[in-house]
């Protein structure tokens, strides 16, 4: 068990390079059971994420070979088309191998991933657009059984709630459909853009990814592949807010504002100047105090769900308040109580949080909850007075590539000890 301990105060100043995204690596991964030949992606982040879904592939058959943030992989020789429950409940993305298996193979058993700290999570959206491509689909054991033995179908699928995830698996599992599918009312967030990239140089014929409205003709098979990821505007928004609380000034690279642009636009807002340069963005906090604003989570373009927590974490310190609306999903609010016990005022209203700015947060034993929580408890500590000590970094480990190191690197004074489970308790 780990813990991070932070003395905070330090103005950030240096240069971070923002790894490959990771909500654009799980599906790309996934995506190589769908192509036969050799399949290289680079950028990938060295997160636990990523090494969860490599165990996934392999115990379905697929050769992977993952170093220096490259990964070789292929799904030449696939053995069983079944994701387990201790493999999927550990990472619920995993539901992303669905579409590939039943597009390819005809046939998958997917764990039902179950809920999680934010929410319920359902899959629903994911299962009926594989039944309206002709998937036959039964759901028993805590497992959802796919069988289409004359191959899927394209089909039109209007989804009922955008979703980034039942946008990629739909798409990955149309490719090999025979005839057109139409995804209305699609995910739009660059990483579906990343992932159409890299099933169009496999072969696959796709228009619209980007949009609310994707076409794919499905195509006989396709073939192996390059493609480097696409850049973790994530962990980009994560380190500008750190430069902005900490009131330093850090510069961004192998990432683009193009990826944030409504988050920019707030960050702006509250007390930034963000100026881009041809390999990323520059953020140096106004001498001004940061400004309370409103936000509201949105799919993309709009503001981002995974980065509501830091953001919240930067108004903690506004002038005056902020109300911050979460609308896509049902508790992410888990940071405000240990927000709070750093000092913090915010009062939590269903979906909303009315944040009343505060002169300074005061370093506190925090615990994270959830990936984005942790990590805007983090935030929270580099801007405190004295020392936060976070609690269940394994959290952290899921989404942000050496996030010490990063930071220290720019002069924060952050580090990680392994605490035996007798002091954990
Ligand atoms: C993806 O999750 C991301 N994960 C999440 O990032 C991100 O928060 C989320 O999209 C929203 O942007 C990956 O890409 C691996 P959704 P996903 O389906 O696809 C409802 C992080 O911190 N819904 O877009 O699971 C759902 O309940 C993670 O990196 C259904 O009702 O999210 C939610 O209210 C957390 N039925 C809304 O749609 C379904 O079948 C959006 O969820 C699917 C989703």
């Amino acid at each position: 068990m780990d813990r991070i301990i932070i003395k905070g105060g330090t103005p950030l100043r240096g240069s971070v390079r923002i790894s490959g995204a990771k909500n654009a690596s799980l599906p790309l991964l996934a995506a190589g059971l769908l192509c036969e030949g050799t399949y290289q992606l680079n950028n990938i982040p060295d997160l636990a994420d990523i090494h969860s879904m490599i165990e996934l592939l392999k115990q379905h058959g697929c050769n992977v070979i993952y170093q220096n943030n490259m990964i070789t992989m292929d799904a030449m020789n696939i053995v069983n088309t079944t994701a387990p429950y201790d493999l999927v409940r550990r990472m619920r993305a995993s539901i992303l191998v669905l579409g590939p298996l039943v597009g390819r193979f005809g046939k998958a058993r997917v764990s039902l991933p179950g809920g999680c700290a934010i929410g319920t999570r359902p899959v629903d959206i994911h299962i009926q657009g594989l039944q309206k491509l002709g998937a036959h689909i039964e759901l028993t054991e805590g497992y959802i059984h796919a069988t289409a033995p004359n191959g899927l179908v394209g089909a039109t699928i209007a989804m009922p709630v955008i979703s980034v995830t039942a946008t990629e698996n739909l798409m990955m599992a149309a490719v090999l459909a025979k005839g057109e599918t139409i995804l209305v009312n699609a995910a739009r967030e660059p990483e579906i853009i990343d992932l159409a990239t890299a099933l169009i140089a496999m072969g696959a014929h796709i228009s619209g990814a980007g949009t609310d409205r994707i076409m794919i003709q499905g195509v006989s098979q396709l073939n192996g592949a390059t493609h480097t990821v696409v850049s973790d505007r994530i962990e980009a928004a994560t380190y500008a807010i750190a430069a902005i609380i900490t009131r330093g000034e850090l510069n961004l690279m192998h990432t683009s504002l193009d990826l944030i642009p409504t988050v920019s636009a707030a960050l702006e807002s509250a007390g930034a100047i963000i100026t881009p340069h041809d390999t990323g963005f520059t953020v140096k906090a106004t001498d001004t105090p940061i400004q309370g604003i409103d936000v509201m989570t949105e799919p993309f373009p709009g503001f981002a769900t995974d980065i509501q927590a830091q953001m919240m974490a930067l108004m903690t310190l506004c002038e005056g308040a902020s109300m911050i609306t979460e609308t896509i999903f049902e508790n992410r609010f888990m940071h405000v109580p240990e927000l709070c016990r750093m000092g913090a005022n915010i009062t939590v209203h269903g979906s909303s949080a009315l944040v009343r700015g505060v002169p300074y947060l005061s370093g506190a034993p925090v615990m994270a909850t959830d990936l984005r929580a942790s990590v805007s408890l983090v935030l929270a500590g580099l801007a405190a007075r004295g020392e936060t000590i976070l609690n269940r970094v394994y959290h952290l480990d899921r989404g942000y590539e050496t996030l010490e190191e990063k930071l220290r690197n720019c002069g924060a004074h952050i580090e990680r000890r392994t605490i035996t489970t007798y002091e954990a308790e």
